[in-house]
């Protein structure tokens, strides 16, 4: 079923788990999700970009999620949420089309312009009983790639996401905390400083961006420290452009989109499934 995200991220305080945002891109992904959530039993957040909605059109990403949110996952809840809203303009796009919480990222822009902008999306989206995330510190890296190394990892500092939740009143936080976008080896997690903003800013959930590439082990224990809600996006990529690529190599004259499309949904379906076991998020829908 489709729900505020304050739902489910209220419930994932209280009993200390994380929930998954997961990014999609196609209807195959927003299936695929919907249906892990099923099998898991499990609460998630289905987020779209603005690449997506370049791709898809705002409306009809929103009611394929809703959609399969209120007839796939009937009894499990789902919610929409804007990932790396750049501009007012996308922001309210989304809050017009019913979109429970929205992540504007102004994190490249100097504080002070970055908490200008976030405050003026916050008073907005509020108005509407919407959600709003904000970020400190931008994260790098590149959705989708899977090698090598990434440059310019830069870590928030403590004192700006203080004075940011603070002066913004965002909803939800998010922070560079050496992870990046993408799976890279020099990614990693700094547990110090992601415990020290956890425990300044506790009335506001963290999320943790680039949650693809960073081991199981570290992701239980920044969820110990207190993430709240880790953002997927590689991760789904990869298991939908594999398996299709693989299955159109394999099947060179098939001519029907649905047999070639159709294993993608049960890739996606599996990593996000195994994903929600290690969250703690499964059983808890
Ligand atoms: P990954 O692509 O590294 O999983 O990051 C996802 C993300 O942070 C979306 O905002
Ligand atoms: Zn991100």
């Amino acid at each position: 079923m489709l729900v505020h995200i304050k739902d489910i991220v209220k419930k994932a305080e209280k009993g200390k788990y994380a929930v998954g945002a997961f990014n999609v891109h196609n209807i195959e992904s927003v299936l695929g999700i919907a249906q892990a959530a099923v099998r898991a039993h499990s609460p998630a957040i289905i987020q779209v970009s603005e690449s997506t909605i370049e791709y898809m059109g705002v409306k009809p990403i929103t009611h394929i999620v809703s959609t399969a949110a209120k007839n796939i996952a009937a009894k499990v809840p789902i919610a929409l949420h804007l990932d790396h809203g750049k501009s007012f303009h996308s922001v309210s796009e989304c809050i017009n089309a019913g979109f429970s919480s929205v992540h504007i990222d102004a994190s490249e822009f100097p504080l002070d312009e970055n908490i200008s902008l976030t405050k003026n999306v916050v008073s907005v989206a509020h108005a509407k009983n919407v959600w709003v995330q904000g970020e400190v510190g931008a994260i790098v890296g590149g959705h989708g790639q899977v090698s090598g190394f990434v440059k310019g990892i830069q870590l928030a500092k403590l004192e700006d996401v203080i004075e940011f939740v603070r002066a913004t009143h965002v909803d939800t936080i998010a922070a560079a905390v050496g992870t990046a976008h993408g799976v890279f080896k020099n990614e990693d997690i700094r547990f110090a400083l992601l415990k020290k903003i956890v425990e300044k800013t506790k009335k506001t959930p963290f999320v943790l961006h680039g949650g693809s590439g960073i081991d199981d082990l570290k992701i239980k224990r920044a969820i110990r420290e207190g993430v709240r809600i880790i953002n997927i996006g590689t991760d789904i990529k990869v298991a939908f452009s594999k398996t299709l690529i693989r299955n159109c190599i394999k099947n060179k004259k098939e001519t029907d989109p649905r047999h070639l499309l159709k294993p993608t949904i049960k890739a996606v379906e599996n990593v996000v499934y195994k994903k929600m076991r290690v969250f703690g998020s499964a059983g808890k829908a």
